[in-house]
């Protein structure tokens, strides 16, 4: 079975969350275009008056084709549901998010929502973090962010595209992808990251998921 049957089959299920009038929470990646999809099907099926709001450029062209009504995060008090994917999950159910660099978002959405879902296939999920850590920060801080990531024992990389080019996110800013090895204390590490000035978001979120799918093989999946 492929990964987006994997991931529709379990889809179906987490549109359960899914309610008529609600505002809901569209995140990026693969996992969430899966969902959006499905999510497309039932509003049209029972005619539901959803407003998605959207993470990234991505996943607003995928919603717009999809015909879903959109609205931006500044226009509502709160989200009713978000849905999303992660790059990592660990044990304590944090996750790392930014892979495709929609973390800054990602992160406002997760903090307004009364329920966030995510969705992943069971590559994602580790004991500890092993995986760099997205971190969105100002251009100007590039240099001195670097430098504050190697005291806190990390290995700062700027991300940048296939030809060399630095990757700038939507809000205009860089990403540093940083090695910390494993890692242990997520909560206390991005803590300590998001001190340091110039640095607008981290890819590990404090706030955890309330729901995550786990997509396995052949279409099965479980909830943790
Ligand atoms: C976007 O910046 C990310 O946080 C994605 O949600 C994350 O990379 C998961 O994407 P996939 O579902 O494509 O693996």
């Amino acid at each position: 079975m492929s990964y987006d049957s994997a991931i529709s089959a379990l889809s179906s299920n987490a549109l359960k969350f899914v309610k008529d009038d609600y505002v809901i929470g569209l995140g990026s990646g693969r996992a969430a275009t899966v969902f959006v999809k499905s999510l497309a099907k039932l509003i049209k099926l029972k005619n539901y008056n959803i407003k998605g709001i959207p993470t990234s450029l991505q996943i607003k062209s995928v919603a717009e084709k999809l015909g879903i009504p959109l609205v931006e995060a500044d226009q509502v008090d709160y989200i009713d549901v978000v849905f999303d994917g992660a790059d990592q999950i660990d044990s304590q159910k944090f996750v790392i998010k930014g892979g495709g660099g929609a973390l800054l978002r990602e992160n406002i959405l997760f903090s307004l929502a009364k329920k966030v879902v995510v969705i992943a296939d069971k590559t994602k999920f580790v004991k500890n973090f092993t995986r760099t850590v997205p971190v969105e920060i100002h251009p100007l801080a590039r240099n001195s962010v670097i430098n504050s990531i190697k005291r806190l024992g990390g290995d700062a990389q700027l991300r940048s595209l296939d030809r060399g080019y630095p990757f700038f996110t939507e809000n205009g800013n860089i990403i540093l992808d940083c090695d910390f090895g494993t890692i242990k204390n997520p909560k206390v590490l991005t803590q300590k990251i998001k001190q340091t000035a110039g640095v607008l978001e981290s890819g590990i979120f404090l706030r955890k998921p309330d729901v995550i799918y786990r997509a396995k093989t052949d279409g099965k999946f479980d909830i943790l």
